[in-house]
């Protein structure tokens, strides 16, 4: 089966584009490297653009894009992706650096867009804003996780990394412990978009940033027990929910297990399911408030 490998990016619509790209560019520290009629890209390093963000009547993930690897054959996948009953279509030159691309929804209606890259843009890191290193993951309400669940790894190939009991999937398409989560809540809506930082360090820095722009966390921070990353949240003026991260769990596929670390409970540190308990959420104790369930 063809995996994928990275994820991309992911697209969002928003009633007022302006402030949501203003946070994106002079909070978050991202660079905007394309604009259309009511469209910005944005970009970290590499890619020409980890967020898109287009003009929409109600804020809400759109899309999440996915990147196969250069040997990948992209025909192969699309063959793949219909072997499941998924329509797919295919689009030629969609966006800027993207030449062909495979397009399906997922059974909650989030548009899939599996690609290769072709070229990379290489902008620099800036020196205004957090400046991440990257898009992370995103993280989903659904209605029906089981399914959900069953669809990212049997069409895009993700493997699980962690359940919280029954509800709540962690789901790994490369090393990093989790790219899409997917919550089973009785609703389908994005729940939270995650950006990695480096460290402690950074993080700190990030919340006092966040604080002198006028941004209050919603939980956080503390050390999340599944991935066990380091983590605070805050909603971003379109209310999509941020979350800034560092030092999220990193699996070695040929051993099974986690990267070993000094707060991991298990030795080695396995994929598995989780208790619901507070320490899956935060090891450090502090759940979060309804705030973060809105
Ligand atoms: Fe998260």
């Amino acid at each position: 089966m063809i995996r994928v490998k990275k994820i991309a990016h992911a697209a969002y619509d928003v009633p007022d584009l302006d402030s949501q790209v203003e946070y994106y560019t002079d909070v978050l520290g991202l660079t905007v490297t394309g604009k259309e009629k009511d469209a910005v890209y944005l970009a970290s390093t590499i890619d020409h653009h980890s967020i898109v963000v287009r003009k929409g009547a109600q804020a809400q993930c759109v899309r999440v894009g996915f990147q196969i690897g250069p040997e990948d054959d992209l025909h192969a996948f699309e063959k793949q992706v219909q072997g499941h009953g998924v329509k797919t279509q295919r689009k030629k030159d969609p966006e800027p650096t993207i030449s062909d691309m495979v397009v399906f929804e997922d059974p909650k209606g989030t548009v899939m867009e599996v690609f290769k890259r072709d070229a990379f843009a290489g902008q620099r890191f800036p020196n205004k804003g957090i400046v991440p290193f990257k898009l992370g993951h995103v993280a989903f309400h659904v209605t029906d996780v089981k399914h959900v669940t069953k669809f990212y790894c049997d069409v895009l190939g993700f493997r699980e990394s962690d359940w919280m009991a029954d509800f709540f999937s962690f789901l790994r398409c490369g090393p990093d412990h989790h790219t899409i989560n997917l919550m089973g809540t009785g609703s389908n809506r994005h729940f939270h978009t995650a950006f990695e930082l480096r460290d402690w360090s950074h993080l700190q820095t990030a919340c006092d940033y966040l604080s002198l722009n006028g941004y209050k966390l919603l939980w956080g921070p503390g050390r999340h027990g599944i991935g066990h990353n380091l983590f605070a949240y805050h909603r971003s003026p379109a209310g999509l929910i941020t979350e800034t991260f560092a030092e999220l769990d990193r699996m070695n596929e040929e051993l099974g297990y986690f990267e070993p670390r000094p707060w991991h409970r298990d030795h080695p540190q396995r994929p598995k399911v989780w208790p619901k308990d507070p320490a899956a959420s935060n090891l450090w104790g502090i759940m979060p408030g309804e705030e973060m369930m809105k």
